[in-house]
């Protein structure tokens, strides 16, 4: 053991280490950013199912360009799992890695989390956890980098407030203190479950889609979508088979998008 790991991460090593997409862990008590950490990895010729977890990220990176900002307490992970040549759809895996976020949050903490497509976690209405999925080509092929922030025992005060939404401490929701160990034991397990779904093909994927569907409380609702310099209105009719969102127009058409930013009129804060 490094002498500068939390005793967690080898009781955590040794639990998850049978399962495809963590075989194996490095933990970094601070780095720039773990997926940037895992692109390095792969450039180096990792294998697949190696995993970075890191307490404190400098330079953590969110969707659209944005920063992630990391202070202690939160869970910083990058996990690296090899392309199957045969599939090509990218927004699947963030599909995967929200299903595995979310059931650990409800299994691990009883509380009833949602995910706002394509990969917020919600909980009580504020945001929790983020979730980066990358592609890259390596000696061996495209990797795939699925970066999950979870906002678990951070402090309030050191989250800021971010355009688009309220983030908040899983730690400050529940009231008490969350052993890392025991989270991401479970965590590694349902992520998992979730990707070897995803990997088994067409009968998997439709599992997978159902169980978010579970968690998307925004299915149905009026949403505006915001892609580039685009605003598309209309309500959240579904997920397709490739991970996209279904909105159903006003006129009646269907729009299948693959990315961008949802705005939920009601419950979330509204960016216009
Ligand atoms: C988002 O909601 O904008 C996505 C946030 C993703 C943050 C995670 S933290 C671990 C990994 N490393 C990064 O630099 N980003 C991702």
């Amino acid at each position: 053991m490094n002498q500068k790991e939390p005793e967690w991460v080898e009781n955590v090593r040794k639990k998850v280490n049978r399962f495809r997409i963590s075989k194996e862990i490095f933990y970094y008590p601070e780095v720039t950013s773990t997926n940037k950490k895992a692109r390095e990895l792969i450039l180096q010729d990792t294998t697949s199912g190696t995993v970075i977890i890191s307490s404190i990220q400098t330079a953590g990176r969110g969707r659209l360009g944005r920063e992630w900002v990391s202070p202690p307490g939160g869970i910083y992970v990058s996990i690296v799992v090899f392309f199957p040549p045969h599939l090509t759809d990218l927004p699947l895996l963030t599909v995967a890695a929200a299903v595995g976020v979310a059931r650990t949050i409800e299994k691990v903490l009883d509380v009833n989390p949602e995910i706002k497509w394509p990969n917020d976690i919600f909980l009580n209405k504020k945001k929790v956890c983020g979730i980066l999925c990358e592609l890259i080509s390596g000696p061996r092929g495209w990797a795939t980098i699925t970066g999950i922030g979870i906002n678990l025992n951070v402090e309030e005060d050191d989250l800021p407030s971010i355009e688009g939404y309220e983030p908040a401490s899983i730690k400050s929701i529940i009231g008490k203190s969350i052993s890392e160990e025991n989270f991401l034991e479970n965590f590694f397990k349902n992520l998992n479950e979730a990707y070897s779904s995803f990997l088994r093909g067409p009968k998997g994927t439709e599992k997978l889609l159902d169980q978010w569907r579970q968690y998307a409380k925004m299915l149905g609702q009026k949403v505006k979508v915001q892609f580039g310099e685009e605003l598309l209105e209309g309500i959240a009719k579904d997920v397709d088979e490739k991970g996209y969102l279904v909105v159903l127009r006003p006129n009646g058409e269907e729009t299948h998008v693959m990315a961008g930013h949802v705005i939920l009129p009601d419950w979330y804060k509204q960016i216009d």
